[in-house]
């Protein structure tokens, strides 16, 4: 199928039906809650409260009720996840209906990268630094779910993570705060489209609140300690950009941070969340994470962990149960306010009568419009352009990449050439009773783009995991046939997302050692490596003459990878996390400080390992291209800004390559001398430019005393006067033009 100009596909994908949720009509839902509410027993207001898990699929420890239904009918259930379909969420829809108040459920499920079409895993596409694909990608995601009757996804994962060995940096959007924010600001919109209600549109969720990502040990589930300031400045973000985006719901995170774990946290869920930011969204727990307080040790039993919990101001509790079985004790005992309990329910009510959901509690039940969605071939044609857009391409020697067409004999070997599923990466949706098994796999991309032209040759040649070299022989031999080799090796996708944290990030088996053995037949070698996260890979890195990095790539993966390694897309996509040298490295990001003794070179091991530098193998914002790019002319405005002036900065950036290309101009900003230490250098802006070859484009950025702010040791947030570098370049390291302005009084 062609591809179609990506515009074009946004127009046709993101159309959105007018209707504008007026001041007046907002004022209505409230009259309609309070009108609801005023009718509800203690009991049906608990009910709201009480998320549980369709029998399904689980996505967390079980629970099965055998009156589930019932309960349902009674009202006592507010929100089903992991429930898919049309008519499998009508079918709980009418037991709800048979409720006294008839309120109806919502419909929640991991809509993450993807439903029937799957995207890229959410790490793949923040290295495209594109936020119109970004968009795009979450836009087709509520469009296909949102027709399979769910109106809620747990998406955008906006966790910084600065350690690989964390299974779950592959949900999330890397190691940098300003990019993570821009991130999550376009995934919420593009899951919620313009307006609450829309019908091709979910409830978007900001998640996992919050510090999830930095987990001692890169632990899934680890305890979390660190200063307020840091929580501040590098981690909570992301999650205010969300609520910027006006995000319906957050949901609080699995683990302690500083001591108290996040569901039961008032700090983080009532003082700044609902309190500093005026959020008035409603918060869900994580799977059974109010009930797991108690294995925390902050509470003694299920009774204590609903008071904890509620008083925190944790809205819903999803599969724990201890709303249900101790709420209405603990307002018996005045342990619980009525009026808490009645502002959690209201926040519930507020979304689902914004959603259209008492209007028409089947309005996404839609069969026919279900089979529509889930078959619109945009969809696919969106999945292949946002999946070749999130490729970066680590390493070319000698131009060996694109590849050509006419290229006579090619031999595909590894363990991810065939597999399909490996592609779609964790958390896919497996949507029951619809072919979800839809990816074109590495191998049927290459058959579909010079399938007719050149002989193409497989050897699978190893496990992932293992020592078995039985297959070693028949990969060198098939290598020995052809003009090319292809190598695609890497991770297994089930390797990462949650519970999936590695202790060595290393490309796991002897999938390395069999490279080795290609490399030996003398044969050009392009390595394609598929990942969660990222990977440890020395020796490939040093003698791989071609590296393409493809994470997860989702039902589009072999035809967006063919379309880079013979040229009909010039990869773009750059590192958003660092990629170590070692494990021993990690955590290991590009904004760090100086610290009194910086190691000076790589055999300066003062700051370092004796056995180690702290040099990465490569480095945030990295990412090369088939072409090349010249920047020149840097032009400041000013070299004195005062706090209420911006500083308008410009550069040009050349095409001086042989293929057209996109290239994403990175601005960074190092704060010379503050109260308190201030990193090395940090991403303030960034612009994603397309250039033909010989084309030059002047860009402008500003810089205003917002870029320059941090919070101080009393956890204000300031600019304070001094002196600035700005940094242009290719990546965090790339810097190309440099100078230095003065933020006065
Ligand atoms: C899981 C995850 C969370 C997900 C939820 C529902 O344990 O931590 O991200 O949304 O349960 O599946």
């Amino acid at each position: 199928m062609k591809s179609i100009n990506r515009h074009v596909l946004y127009i046709i994908i993101s159309i959105t039906i007018s209707s504008q949720t007026t001041q007046a009509q907002k004022k209505t839902n409230e009259q309609r809650v309070d009108s609801v509410m005023s009718l509800m027993t203690l009991e049906e207001k608990v009910g709201q409260l009480n998320q549980y898990s369709d029998d399904l699929i689980a996505t967390g420890p079980i629970t099965i009720d055998a009156d589930k239904a019932s309960q349902i009918k009674k009202g006592q259930v507010g929100s089903l996840l992991n429930c898919m379909g049309s008519e499998r969420t009508r079918t709980w829809q009418k037991a709800a209906m048979q409720s006294r108040l008839k309120i109806p459920l919502l419909f929640a499920q991991d809509v993450i990268h993807g439903y029937k079409t799957t995207f890229p895993i959410p790490l793949a596409e923040s290295c495209s630094w594109d936020l119109k694909a970004i968009e795009l990608s979450a836009r087709v995601s509520a469009t296909e779910a949102s027709a399979s009757g769910i109106n809620w996804t747990f998406a955008p994962m906006v966790d910084i993570c600065r350690d690989a060995r964390w299974g779950r940096v592959m949900e999330g959007a890397g190691e940098d705060t300003y990019l993570g924010s821009k991130i999550a600001y376009a995934r919420v919109k593009g899951f919620q489209g313009d307006k609450p209600g829309e019908i091709n549109s979910l409830m978007a969720c900001a998640k996992h609140f919050a510090g999830y990502g930095a987990a001692l040990g890169g632990r899934d589930y680890n305890s979390v300690d660190m200063s307020e300031r840091q929580l501040l400045e590098i981690y909570l973000p992301p999650f205010k950009a969300a609520a910027n985006a006006h995000v319906a719901t957050f949901m609080s995170s699995f683990n302690d941070l500083n001591g108290l774990p996040s569901t039961g946290n008032r700090h983080l869920l009532r003082d700044i969340l609902k309190g500093n930011w005026k959020y008035d969204g409603f918060v869900v727990s994580d799977w059974s994470s109010i009930g797991e307080m108690i294995t925390h040790g902050n509470v003694k039993d299920g009774y204590e962990a609903a008071l904890c919990a509620m008083t925190a101001g944790c809205d819903m509790d999803m599969e724990s149960r201890n709303y249900k079985n101790n709420l209405i004790q603990l307002v018996k005992d005045k342990k619980v306010s009525v009026s808490l309990i009645d502002d959690a329910v209201k926040r519930i009510l507020h979304k689902k009568f914004e959603l259209g959901l008492f209007d028409d509690p089947y309005k996404f039940c839609n069969t026919e419009r279900e089979q529509k969605e889930l078959n619109d071939p945009t969809h696919a044609l969106a999945a292949r352009d946002v999946a070749k857009r999130s490729i970066v391409l680590l390493k070319n020697d000698n131009h060996l990449l694109p590849l050509s067409k006419n290229t006579k004999t090619i031999a595909f070997i590894g363990p991810l050439v065939k597999p399909k599923m490996q592609n779609k990466g964790f958390w896919d949706v497996e949507v029951p009773g619809i072919d979800s098994a839809y990816v074109v796999s590495q191998w049927e991309g290459l058959v579909n783009k010079v399938g007719k032209t050149s002989t193409i040759l497989y050897a699978k040649g190893c496990n992932i995991e293992g020592n078995n070299r039985d297959g070693f022989a028949e990969a060198v031999n098939v290598a020995k046939q052809a003009d090319v080799v292809i190598l695609s090796i890497g991770e297994r996708r089930d390797m990462s997302g949650e519970a999936k944290s590695r202790s060595i990030i290393e490309i796991p088996g002897i999938q390395e050692e069999l490279l080795k053995e290609l490399l030996a037949t003398g044969k050009p070698v392009v390595v394609i490596i598929n990942a969660g996260r990222p990977l440890v890979f020395n020796y490939t890195a040093k003698n791989a003459p071609a590296i393409i990095y493809t994470w997860w790539l989702g039902s589009e993966a072999g035809n967006a990878i063919a379309d880079v390694m013979f040229g009909d897309y010039n990869p773009s996509a750059k590192l958003t996390m660092t990629f170590p040298a070692s494990t021993g490295q990690v955590p290991l990001f590009y904004n760090h400080f100086n610290t009194g003794r910086p190691p000076k070179n790589d055999s300066d091991l003062r700051n370092s390992y004796i056995d180690l530098p702290i040099y990465p193998r490569y480095e945030f914002g990295y990412g090369l291209s088939y072409t090349s790019f010249q920047y020149s002319q840097l032009h400041l405005n000013k070299k004195k800004l005062k706090s209420n002036e911006q500083l308008e900065v410009s550069a040009t950036i050349t095409n001086t390559g042989n293929y057209d290309g996109e290239e994403i101009v990175q601005l960074y900003l190092h704060d010379l001398v503050g109260s308190i230490v201030r990193p090395v250098t940090e991403l303030k802006d960034f612009k994603k430019i397309a250039l033909k070859v010989g084309e030059s484009k002047t860009i402008t950025f500003s810089i205003d005393a917002e870029k320059l702010s941090f919070f101080n040791q009393e956890l204000k947030w300031v600019a304070e006067p001094g002196e600035f570098d700005i940094m242009i370049g290719a990546s965090s390291k790339d810097i190309q033009l440099k100078d230095r302005f003065e933020l006065v009084e």
